[in-house]
């Protein structure tokens, strides 16, 4: 039985830096929390239980199997807790229709649970052969099946290149073009591990299709594009109470970006592209100026907390420019 798993047949997942998350959000009874990436439960839980008596939690996911662990798991806080199919894009509109605004923290806790990796026939992992899916949301119309199978190679490659940060992408879609069609995550890595071979140095400690797979699923499920948007919108929900926003981050790509904007957004004068207008008060304070990672003694416990990257800030109440 692997660490992750509770059980064989149903995979647990271990919440990452709790205690930080806690913290960083500045949870108190009363409060009213979003966890907008709910998957199941186990930071929501935690936070639930620091903010009674009276807390309230909105929990989000676009993964309904996630929804349905999460509300087996959150059922003791019974109508304290406000479960809701979705993604944070969308989390402005989620909290309105659900009369959940304004909101004392905020939590992105992204990437995949290891309910996802390890539940077979989401496609998401090489390490068993299944069906190239990739989706998050099983109704969303693309799948890795197609990306793989029917994108042109040029195209392929940007999208290895620009989200995998895979230096060999040229070379790996020169190779998946060529032995088309692809069915199976197996298939898959085979193909990649045959067109780059695996390196020596300190790539060698991955599997030469880490990078590809992982550029095929925020492609598939349009990530960065999701992200921006809950960013965009995190200060609309949070600025009348002061609220904090909690992002953990597995990769560079959204470790970057979150970075970027919140350093940006505690500037008086943001950049057009977080579509700020130029305020008296710097959007955000931030709360942890350097980024916080996991204990020695949490990623001995738990190996997938090794990449966790966690940022934290403040909201501020805003006054208009002259
Ligand atoms: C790392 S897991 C969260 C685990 C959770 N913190 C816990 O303690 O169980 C990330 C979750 O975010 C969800 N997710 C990813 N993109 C999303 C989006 N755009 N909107 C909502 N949920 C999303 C995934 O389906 C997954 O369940």
């Amino acid at each position: 039985m692997s660490r992750l798993t509770g059980s064989r047949d149903r995979p647990q997942h271990v919440p990452v830096m709790l205690d930080e998350v806690i913290n960083g959000l500045a949870v108190r009874p009363g409060g009213h929390y979003v966890d907008a990436t709910v998957g199941l439960g186990g930071h929501a839980a935690a936070i639930l239980e620091a903010a009674q008596p009276g807390g309230r939690l909105l929990g989000i996911d676009r993964d309904p199997n996630a929804l349905e662990r999460a509300a087996e798991r959150l059922a003791p806080f019974g109508d304290a807790v406000v479960l809701v199919r979705g993604s944070y894009a969308d989390v402005e509109s989620i909290c309105a229709e659900h009369d959940f605004a304004p909101v004392d923290g905020m939590l992105l806790d992204l990437g995949l649970s290891s309910l996802q990796l390890e539940q077979t026939g989401r496609g998401f992992s090489f390490q068993r052969d299944e069906p190239l899916d990739m989706r998050m949301d099983p109704d969303d119309e693309l799948n890795a099946f197609e990306l793989v199978n029917e994108t042109e190679e040029e195209e392929l490659a940007g999208i290895i290149w620009q989200y995998g940060e895979e230096r060999r992408s040229r070379r790996i879609a020169r190779a998946i073009v060529g032995q088309r069609p692809i069915r199976t995550t197996g298939e898959l890595a085979g193909v990649i591990e045959q067109a780059v071979g695996r390196s020596r140095g300190r790539r060698n400690t991955i599997h030469p299709a880490t990078l590809t797979f992982q550029a095929l699923r925020i492609a598939v499920n349009q990530e960065l594009m999701h992200l921006d948007a809950v960013l965009a919108s995190a200060h609309g929900l949070l600025e009348a109470t002061g609220g904090r926003l909690v992002v953990i981050s597995f990769h560079s790509l959204e470790d970057r970006r979150v970075k970027e904007y919140i350093r940006d957004q505690s500037s008086a004068r943001p950049r057009e592209r977080w579509g700020a207008e130029p305020t008296e008060t710097p959007h955000w304070e931030r709360v942890t100026h350097r980024v916080l990672k996991a204990s020695d003694a949490e990623v001995a416990q738990n190996p997938r907390a090794r990449s966790a990257r966690m940022r934290v800030a403040e909201a501020n109440p805003l006054t208009e420019a002259a």
